[in-house]
């Protein structure tokens, strides 16, 4: 593992497989998101972004949460006095969140523990969210006497349905990962025990793909949701255009190539197995 830079309460290390580890590093506080937090997590994503020894992020939490969400004494109450601050951090979160959304790295969130309120931001803008069976996540902001601002309502409108949406966020329940899943906050749930090796399965298992394949796909993916018909038929067009030019590796007539006239390349064969899936 590599420290390229040393953060107050976030830790970043890149392992020799490409992997960058990002952990919410304050666990005596759950991972609360403070302002200092918010602003190097606006620093790092955007460091991370050109780093070429970066190939795929997985952002996870020290100790036993992800994140519990804002932090109500650094982010709400001492900033109710100080606009400065609360502007600072509020945009840091919001640029970090846009800068993760759009990463042309692969990312993936892996929650082991506590996501609350405000920590739904980043959740949603990672691709992929390998969660613990007994991970919770909850909207707890009905308790504090807030609504979910900072986009939450958006982003997890966004992930669930209406009326899922409207039921958590005004009851305050919580979810397990299995129920994440289910209803779409989570892409995959496993034990706990096996968390870190199934997010390192996924994660290797987009490191074998072409980088510049994948970041035109999950753009394409992300794109066309706020599209009508039309539109996304013409942006895909055109995309698809611009990754022909644009892939270095030219992975296209690569896999025609090995497909159609060499045939030692059969992607559709089977499905890929996870190792607790191995027998
Ligand atoms: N903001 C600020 N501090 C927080 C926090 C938050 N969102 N979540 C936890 N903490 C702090 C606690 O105040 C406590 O600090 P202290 O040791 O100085 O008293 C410390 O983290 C540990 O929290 P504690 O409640 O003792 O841990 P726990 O493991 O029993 O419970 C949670 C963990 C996450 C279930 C609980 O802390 C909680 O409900 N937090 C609030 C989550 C929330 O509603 N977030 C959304 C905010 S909009």
């Amino acid at each position: 593992m590599v420290t390229k830079k040393e953060y107050t309460c976030v830790l970043v290390e890149t392992d020799d497989e490409g992997i960058t580890w990002i952990t919410f590093n304050r666990p005596e506080k759950r991972n609360a998101m403070n302002p200092t937090l918010l602003v190097e997590m606006e620093q790092i994503t955007y460091e991370l972004e050109t780093d070429d020894d970066t190939k795929v992020i997985v952002i996870t939490g020290a100790g036993n949460s992800w994140s519990a969400g804002m932090d109500l004494r650094q982010y709400f109450r001492e900033t109710d006095k100080d606009p400065v601050a609360r502007f600072r951090g509020m945009t840091a979160h919001r640029r970090w969140a846009e800068l993760l959304t759009w990463s042309r790295k692969p990312t993936i969130a892996m929650v082991n523990g506590y996501c609350y309120g405000g920590a739904f931001i980043s959740l949603a803008a990672c691709d992929i969210v390998v969660a613990a069976d007994n991970a919770t996540f909850g909207l707890s902001e009905v308790n504090w006497g807030i609504i979910p601002g900072g986009n939450v309502s958006k982003v997890f409108g966004d992930m669930v349905s209406f009326r899922n949406a409207l039921f958590y966020a005004m009851t305050g329940r919580t979810i397990d990962g299995r129920k994440a899943v289910e209803m779409g906050i989570a892409t995959l749930s496993v034990p706990a025990e096996k968390l870190r090796e199934e997010t390192v399965t996924v994660a290797r298992e987009l490191i074998a793909k072409s980088p510049m394949v994948l970041a035109y796909t999950k753009q394409a993916i992300r794109a066309v949701r706020g599209m009508d018909m039309d539109q996304a038929y013409e942006y895909l067009g055109a995309k698809s255009m611009a990754l022909r030019a644009a892939d270095p590796e030219q992975t296209r007539a690569r896999g025609m190539r090995e497909f159609l006239d060499e045939k030692k390349f059969r992607p559709g064969l089977e499905p890929v197995k996870r190792p607790s899936e191995e027998k």
